[in-house]
Order: structure tokens, then sequence, then C-alpha cells
């Protein structure tokens, strides 16, 4: 199974101040070196955190795994994508008001629309996932506008309240991994995953890669956050000749 890490929250930090640190290229990077078989990351309109021009050294830098460029399918997002050629796109909705993709895109209600969209990026030869809902008519859908592959959202079983819910959750999961794989398409999965939901996901043999964000780059404040600050107090001290 393959690990695709979203970076996006990467440079979520460096917006909050618009300064140059953290980097998400230095950390596409770090990830990459870390064993990630893919680099993830979502130009959102808004700009809120992956910048245009982070996407265009991504390029330059990125050589050995994929890119995976999430977008919503806009006339724009097409633009900077056959620009860019990055292995892979990932079709998400997307609304300015959420914190994060709230659903899966509805590819039944637009399903002319995707056809014609699907066809240029095709022609570039930029493969097509699309994320959706968990559920058989997204996924017959999905096939039928020319997907190469499906990600199913896992946020509703990652928000599961209680056990019961989790196991529904997760068994939907199952089923609709099942039946895309079965008529052809790829299956991915993503959103939500965390440390302690993650290998529930991870068993079923059908999903052939999951894409995790939030998740690794919150942890990776407290698994660095130690020799941040030993580090800044050596600085200061030997500035001072009290080391
Ligand atoms: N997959 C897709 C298509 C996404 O849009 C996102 C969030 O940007 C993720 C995976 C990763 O989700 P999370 O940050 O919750 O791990």
């Amino acid at each position: 199974m393959r690990l695709g890490v979203n970076i996006d929250h990467i440079a979520t930090l460096r917006e909050a101040r618009k300064t140059f640190e953290p980097d998400p290229i230095k950390g596409a990077l770090i990830v990459r070196d870390a064993g990630a078989d893919q680099i993830t990351f979502h130009l959102r309109e808004d700009r809120r955190h992956i910048q245009d021009e982070d996407v265009y050294k991504l390029r330059t830098v990125i050589k050995e795994i994929p890119l995976n460029m999430e977008m919503a399918p806009t006339e724009e997002m097409k633009r900077i994508a056959l620009d860019v050629k990055p292995e892979r796109i990932t079709l998400v909705p997307e609304k300015r008001e959420e914190i994060t993709t709230e659903g899966g895109l509805d590819v039944v209600s637009i399903k002319d629309y995707l056809e014609e969209y699907i066809k240029d990026i095709k022609k570039a030869g930029i493969k097509v996932a699309l994320f959706i809902d968990p559920e058989e008519k997204q996924i017959d859908a999905s096939l039928d506008v020319g997907a190469d592959a499906i990600e199913l959202h896992t946020g509703e079983y990652a928000n599961s309240k209680t056990d019961t819910e989790r196991k529904k959750q997760l068994d939907r999961i199952e089923r609709t991994a099942k039946y895309g794989k079965s008529i052809g398409l790829n299956v991915f999965a993503g959103h939500g995953l965390t440390y302690t939901n993650v290998q529930p996901v991870a068993k079923i043999r059908e999903i052939e890669e999951l894409n995790i964000g939030h998740s690794i780059i919150a942890n990776s404040v407290f698994w660095g956050l130690e020799e941040a600050v030993r580090k800044m107090k050596r600085l200061i001290l030997e500035a001072r000749g009290e080391f």
C-alpha cells in the first residue's frame, strides 16, 4: 500500500505569518526521504495554504516520487495543472467557507461537465482520480466520466462517535472499495486518518493508496519540538558566552 503525504498544513503555518518558514518544499523533501510514496497538495481557489509558486517549485524539486495535485474542477486549475504536469490530479469539491474538504465530489450531478474536463487532462498524460463519498452511484459515475481512480472520503469513518457507527462506516468503505476495484478503477482513500484510526482502513486490500495530511503534520510538531527548543536556547546562550 502506498502512502501519499499531504503537505498543505506546512504551508498553513507559513501563511499564518506570511513568512518564509516552514517551507513546504523543504517539507516535501523530508517527506520523500522518510519513505512517502507520493507528495499530495491541494491548490485551493483562495490560496489559503499552498501558493502557485510552491506548485512550480515542487515540480522542479520532486522527481523520484509522483506529485498528486488536489484541485477543484475549474478552468483556472485546469490551466495550472496542464502547465505543471503532476503525475496525477485528484478532483475535489471546494467551498470557500469550509475548513477542510467536507464531502466528496458529486460526480453524478456534473457528469457531462466532468467528462469533458477529464478528457483534456488525460490527453496531457495526467492520471485522474475523483474524491468521492463511498457510494456505488458515485463510483459508477466516476467510471462513466473516464476517471482512472477514485479516492474514497474516509471523513465519516474518522468522525464516528461510537464503535457501532465506526464499524458501519468501515464496512461501507470496504464494500465500495471492492466494488470500485471490481469495475476496473484504482481505489485510494483518505481524509481524517490518524495514528489511531488508520489501521482498519489499511487492512482493506482493495485500497492501494492512502493520502494523509493533518495528523502527520500535527504530530510532527511534537516529534520535533524538543530539538527546536534546545537549538534556540543553545544559540541564545552561546551569543552571551553562557553555554
Ligand atoms: N485526500 C483528499 C482528496 C483531501 O482533500 C485531503 C485533505 O486535503 C486528504 C486526503 C487528507 O486529509 P487529512 O488532512 O485529513 O489527512
